[in-house]
């Protein structure tokens, strides 16, 4: 049977869970036979954009060529897990067009919650002035108005954010 191919994309400010979840969903796909990839903004930022900052200009291109590696592979039938905060509705709604066989996932949990987990410490270092234009203090994070899935990661477990996201895919045919 022929595989088909998606975009699992994970939206949501820093320190949310993006990574932490597709790690989790990653392990459960693989462990069920699946095979897939993963686009993490942080790991993609060292080599296919590197070189970009965090201006609107360079957030639009690191998510335009995110988009553009997604789309080649979702055509050929692999699952492709993206975990990056584009902020930007437009631009998302933008990939979405293109690829059309793609699931957003909302990893929402509030600002103050992020930032006392402040894993990397960027918040802090944010409130200090020593980072510009982070995300949720001093540069914008536009929340999806209809995602597929949305994963309130201050509220559920970790097994419940991966299952939720596992049986939309399920339900929407992508797990056959
Ligand atoms: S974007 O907006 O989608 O292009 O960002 P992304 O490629 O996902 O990169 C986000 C990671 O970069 C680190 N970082 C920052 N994030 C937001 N704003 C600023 N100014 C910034 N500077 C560095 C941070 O580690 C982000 O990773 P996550 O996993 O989201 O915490
Ligand atoms: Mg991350």
């Amino acid at each position: 049977m022929e595989k088909r191919g998606v975009t699992v994309w994970f939206t949501g400010l820093s320190g949310a869970g993006k990574t932490t979840i597709t790690r989790a969903l990653e392990q459960k796909l693989r462990d069920a036979g699946y095979s897939l990839e993963i686009l993490d903004g942080d790991i993609v930022r060292t080599n296919l954009t590197k070189g970009l900052g965090f201006s609107k200009e360079d957030r639009d291109t690191n998510i335009r060529r995110i988009g553009f590696v997604c789309q080649l592979l979702t055509r050929n039938g692999v699952i492709v897990l993206v975990s990056a905060i584009s902020p930007y509705r437009e631009i998302r709604e933008e990939v979405k067009g293109k690829i059309g066989d793609f699931v957003e996932v909302f990893v929402n949990a509030p600002l103050n919650v992020c930032e006392d987990r402040d894993v990397k410490g960027l918040y802090k270092k944010a409130r200090a002035g020593e980072i510009k234009s982070f995300t949720g203090i001093d540069d914008p994070y536009e929340p999806p108005l209809n995602p597929e899935v949305e994963c309130r990661t201050d509220l559920e477990s970790l097994e419940e954010s991966v299952n939720k996201v596992w049986q939309k895919l399920e339900e929407m045919g992508y797990l056959a």
